[in-house]
Formats: C-alpha cells, sequence, structure tokens
C-alpha cells in the first residue's frame, strides 16, 4: 500500500526521492506524487506509475535538498491527480503526504468546511493538513504543537510527513499504526515506509513508535516527541537488509527470483534453530514462555492472504505433533466476532509484512483479553512483530512480489520447528519420530531445489492453460492448504477464477463445473488418503476434466490417469507443502506471464495491506 520517502540534507532530493518510490513499488499504488522546497514549496503529482510521474517532471524546476514523495493507493476518492499526495494546505503554506485513514476525517471537514475552508480533493489526507494550518493559524502555535494537537483529535491511522513553506531546514513526521522508518545518514536524514529506500544510504536507523512524531533538522540530531508532548530517546537500530536482496539480479520478475530462492530461504528460517545431534530446537521465544505453551489450552492462529494458508498448515501440525486443539482465524472476521478468549489461549499472529491492519487489530483485541501473542514475521521490527509478546522471524529476506512465495515456505517453516518443539516439550511426540522429522525438515532445501527442476515442465504446460477462464485446484489434508495457495497464486497474478478445494468436497459443488474445459490441479501425494484422491481424479476424468496432478517421485497410478503429472521427492506428510506448492507458484506465474500480466505488481493489489 502508499509508499512514504523523505529527505532532508546536502543532496538534491528529488533523484533520492524518486528512486526510493520505484523501491516502493512494490507496494502496490495508483499514483505518484513528490514535494520540494526550494525558493517556494512545488508539489507535483499523477495519476499512474512513477515513470509517469518522472515524465512529468521533466520540465519542472524540483531542485531543493528537502523535500518528500508518495505513491498512492486509493481509499478515499478515486485515483487521479487530484487525490494523489501531496497535499497543500489551504494557504500552500504547509504539504502533507499520509498512509492510513484518518476515520473521523467526515467530521472534521464539515467543522473545517464552516471556518471557511475548502477542499480540492476527495480525501481524509487533505482534511488533516487543512487541520493543522487551521490550527497554527487559529491559535498561534508553531507546526509541531499544531501537528501535535490535530494527531490528538484523528481517530484511525497515519504514517505522516510534512513540509512547510516558512521552515527550510525542518521535516515533521508521525506514526500510529502505519510504519515510518528515519535513516540517520551523514548530516542527513530518510525517511520512508520501509527500509528499502534506505538501505543504500544508511544502515542506522530508527523505527518510530505508535503516536510517535520525529523532528528532523539540518545540523541537528533527531529529536522524538509524542503527540501529548513527551520527549523519547531515539532509539538506533542497525539495518541487517542488503542492496543485492532489492535487485532482480538478472530474473525477468521479483516472483521468479524468490520463487527460486526458497532452497535457501527454508534454509535460513531453520537455521541456528536445531542443534547437531537433531535433538534439541530453540527458539527463545518458545523456551522464554515455556509454560503458558505447556499449559496452553487451545492455539488460535490469526492472519488474512497466504500467510492464512500457511496458519492452516500450521493447525494440522500443532494437532498432529503437540496435540493442542487449534483454530484458524480470518484476522478481518476474528477482529469483529467477539470471539471467546482465555488467559491459556496462545494467539499466534502471522504476517509476512508484519503490518497488516486487520491481524494487528486482532493482536489487540487477544491482548485486552489476556491471551499470549506469538508473532510470526518477517519483515524486522514490523507492527505486529512489536505487538507480540514473543516470536520467531521468518528469515526469508525482503519479498518484492506482491504475490507471496518464498514467505510462504519461511512460514510454514517456522510452523513446523515450534510444532516440533512444543511436542517435544509436552511429551506428544517419541523420541524417534521427533528425530526423523527434524532430520528430515533438514532435507527439504535439497528436494525444493530438486522440485525446482520442474520449471521447464511447468513453463511447457502454461502454455497450454494461458487462456482457461477458470481453475480448480484439489487436495487433502496437509495439501489443502496448498490447493488454496495455489488457487490464490494463479487469481492474483493471472486473474484467472481459481478455487481451491478439500478433494471430497468436490461431490458438493464443485463438480457442477467441471467440463473439458476445466483444468484441475489435483495435489495427489498423501499417503492415507491415496485412494481417496485417485477416485476424485477418476471422478473428474468421467467429466472430461482435464487433470494436472502433483505427485510422489515414482507414481505410477495416478500418471496413468492425469493429463499432466509432476514429480516431487518423497518427504513427510507434514512437509509436503513445502514442496507441492512450488510447481504451484511456477504456474501460475509462467501463466500470468504469458497472459502479459504485470506479475509483480497485479492490478489492485497492495504488498503491505495497512488499511481495513
Ligand atoms: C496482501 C498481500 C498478500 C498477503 C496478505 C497478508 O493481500 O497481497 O500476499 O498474503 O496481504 O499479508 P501479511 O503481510 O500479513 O502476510
Amino acid at each position: 500500500m502508499c509508499g512514504i520517502v523523505g529527505y532532508i540534507g546536502p543532496r538534491e532530493a528529488h533523484p533520492i526521492l524518486i528512486k526510493g518510490l520505484k523501491r516502493l513499488e512494490y507496494r502496490g499504488y495508483d499514483s505518484a506524487g513528490i514535494a520540494v522546497l526550494n525558493s517556494t514549496l512545488k508539489v507535483y503529482k499523477t495519476k499512474g506509475k512513477v515513470s509517469d510521474l518522472e515524465a512529468f517532471l521533466v520540465d519542472k524546476d524540483i531542485s531543493g535538498t528537502i523535500g518528500m514523495a508518495h505513491t498512492r493507493w486509493a481509499t478515499h476518492g478515486e485515483p487521479n491527480n487530484v487525490n494523489a499526495h501531496p497535499h497543500f494546505s489551504q494557504s500552500e503554506e504547509l504539504a502533507l503526504i499520509h498512509n492510513g485513514i484518518i476515520e473521523n476525517y467526515a467530521v472534521i471537514k464539515e467543522e473545517l468546511i464552516q471556518h471557511g475552508y475548502v477542499f480540492q480533493s476527495n480525501t481524509d489526507t487533505e482534511v488533516l493538513i487543512q487541520l493543522i494550518e487551521y490550527i497554527k493559524k487559529s491559535s498561534g502555535s508553531t507546526l509541531l504543537e499544531a501537528v501535535q494537537s490535530a494527531l490528538c483529535q484523528v481517530v484511525g491511522a497515519y504514517a505522516i510527513v510534512i513540509l512547510s513553506k516558512t521552515d527550510r531546514s525542518t521535516i515533521i513526521a508521525a506514526r500510529k499504526g502505519s510504519p515510518l522508518v528515519v535513516g540517520i545518514g551523514q548530516d542527513e536524514f530518510l525517511l520512508a515506509s520501509d527500509a528499502s529506500p534506505i538501505v543504500e544510504y544508511t544502515k542506522d536507523v530508527v523505527y518510530l513508535d505508535d503516536e510517535e512524531i520525529a523532528i528532523l533538522q539540518r545540523g541537528e540530531k533527531i529529536k522524538i516527541k509524542t503527540i501529548r508532548d513527551v520527549e523519547k530517546h531515539p532509539e538506533v537500530t542497525k539495518l541487517e537488509l542488503n542492496l543485492s536482496q532489492l535487485e532482480k539480479e538478472g530474473y525477468d520478475h521479483f516472483m521468479l527470483k524468490e520463487i527460486f530462492e526458497q532452497p535457501k530461504t527454508i534454509r535460513d528460517s531453520y537455521r541456528g534453530r536445531i542443534n547437531e545431534g537433531n535433538d534439541v530446537i530453540s527458539m527463545a521465544g518458545i523456551i522464554d514462555h515455556i509454560d503458558r505453551f505447556m499449559n496452553a489450552r487451545r492455539i488460535i492462529i490469526t492472519a488474512a492472504g497466504t500467510s492464512w494458508h500457511a496458519g492452516l498448515v500450521g493447525e494440522y501440525m500443532f494437532e498432529d505433533l503437540a496435540r493442542i486443539p487449534v483454530e484458524v482465524e480470518y484476522s478481518s472476521e476474528f477482529r469483529y466476532r467477539n470471539p471467546i478468549i482465555h488467559e491459556t489461549d496462545i494467539v499466534i499472529a502471522i504476517s509476512q509484512s508484519g503490518e497488516t491492519a486487520d491481524t494487528l487489530a486482532a493482536i489487540e483485541l487477544a491482548k485486552s483479553k489476556g491471551a499470549f501473542i506469538y508473532g510470526i514475521c518477517n519483515v524486522v521490527g514490523s507492527s505486529i512483530a512489536r505487538a507480540s509478546h514473543a516470536g520467531s522471524y521468518t528469515h526469508a529476506g525482503p519479498e518484492i512480489g506482491v504475490a507471496s512465495t518464498k514467505a510462504f515456505t519461511a512460514q510454514v517453516t517456522v510452523l513446523a520447528l515450534m510444532a516440533l518443539a512444543i511436542g517435544r516439550k509436552r511429551g506428544t511426540i517419541d523420541t524417534p519420530t521427533f528425530h526423523r522429522l527434524v532430520a528430515e525438515l533438514q532435507t527439504i532445501p535439497e528436494k525444493v531445489e530438486q522440485t525446482l527442476g520442474l520449471d521447464k515442465d511447468v513453463k511447457e504446460i502454461s502454455k497450454i492453460f494461458t487462456y482457461s477462464r477458470n481453475f480448480l485446484y484439489l487436495g487433502r489434508g496437509y495439501n489443502f492448504p496448498v490447493a488454496l495457495e495455489g488457487a490464490l497464486k494463479l487469481k492474483e497474478i493471472s486473474y484467472i477464477h481459481a478455487e481451491g478445494y478439500p478433494a471430497a468436497e468436490m461431490k458438493h459443488g464443485p463438480i457442477a463445473l467441471i467440463d473439458r474445459e476445466m483444468p484441475v490441479v489435483v495435489i495427489a501425494t498423501n499417503k492415507g488418503t491415496y485412494d481417496k484422491v485417485v477416485s476424485n481424479i477418476q471422478e473428474v476424468k468421467a467429466r472430461q476434466g482435464r487433470i494436472i496432478a502433483i505427485v510422489t517421485k515414482g507414481d505410477s497410478t495416478v500418471k496413468g490417469l492425469a493429463d499432466f503429472c509432476l514429480e516431487i521427492p518423497e518427504t513427510e506428510e507434514m512437509l509436503v507443502p513445502l514442496l507441492a506448492t512450488i510447481p504451484l507458484q511456477l504456474l501460475a506465474y509462467y501463466i500470468a506471464v504469458n497472459r502479459d500480466c504485470n506479475v509483480d505488481q497485479p492490478r489492485n493489489l497492495a504488498k503491505s495491506v495497512t488499511v481495513e
């Protein structure tokens, strides 16, 4: 979702700002804009891509060493030039960029209209900057005081950056519920909604906390105050990000690069957490709170999108290995459902970005009822990581493609480790099984490597289905979430309608859709329910559906039935999702490429959904 970049220092601001916006393009957006301070405060913005903004800026004076830029993902008001950020205040003395939503904007707008304010856009953002100007002018306060007062009045989420025509050496920025990072360089500051635009210039960063305001001035140290004027000590942390992680490195798309990174990212997810003898899994978040896990009566997993699918895999794992009942909830439903939560519950929140607004809200709700919150996040220092009592990072490195791939397999790996560690402590898994599973987990990177060898076959198969209008994905047990994830990948990036179903449920509806036009992807690796899945395949065949099957190497029964067969290495049932997902990611990828879709930035989607 929306992206923010800011700069103040000795260099020309606009090249840094534009480059920063490009680094944030992956988040998803529909318009872009920039503001620079030179002889005056200039704002330029346009609907479309950052490249459109660049073209628009060609003949404009955008020199200046202080500025800010924004990519907008429309919430209030359609994507157009006027609604794009930055927004001016009425007198054009102030300009603002904003991520998030001001929920009480309508009431404030009404009051400001009474005071003679006129609005150009339909955005909640313009209301905020007009409010700041109104407070500043009517009370004679400083800009900082006006910002503090305005932020005490607004309800909702924000990451904001403000420039003032009358103060050429200051940037004011603030956050609540929407991330904002300050980079501290040599006599310069950078600002961004995540670290990717900053890492090129400095590794020293300060993550703002909710209701904190950063005051960034040339020649001064960073100052942080809360919206209630309490001074805070800035905590500087070192970024672990590398620039190369943000480049495509020869791949056509980030998504393909990220699919091929999975042998490494899965290894990185368990690296340092398993001892040499394969008999101890050490995860600080579990060890430090072992009583909570020993006494847990229930685990609730809350997440959205792909992370929710990882949660479903986790459900099977925790129930199999740790014998704790699990419920998997969409965060967006959970937060509004008045759920029954006990102090003996463990709530596991899974989120790649660590910023998903619904998941954050679900955490706050569960916390208020006394549950213990365990966060599984990919982005270090993210809001969900900080809101959790304990947690584990997935260590998959930055995921740029909007469609999540390596983050999913990293989440599943961390869930496997957790289920094994907790099962071991609770005594619900015997020692030989524990050793066998832990050893097998460490063969997965090699097996993913082998599975990636299917790339060429999948590419060929994709050509046959490029223009299909619907797809059905079927799987059972651990492979049911894989079916859901395969269908989601295809929908997200190729815009083909796809549904994932538990294979046996096909009879209760989807079977009516099957005809010779309908490709059906079946994940048929299960040991326990193999015969049943074979029967489902027969049922599809009998109706002339076309089968693409994912099978275990050496399978001959399904091979004899399916139109296309993709063989993956044999592994333990609970680890199959780590392999079976790979050909489905590739299939979605190649179909999207064949259809000329924007793979890394699919229409209407955002990487990090920071609004409801
Ligand atoms: C968006 C992304 C998905 C992601 C979901 C949850 O919809 O496009 O790829 O799975 O958000 O995001 P999270 O960061 O919480 O895992």
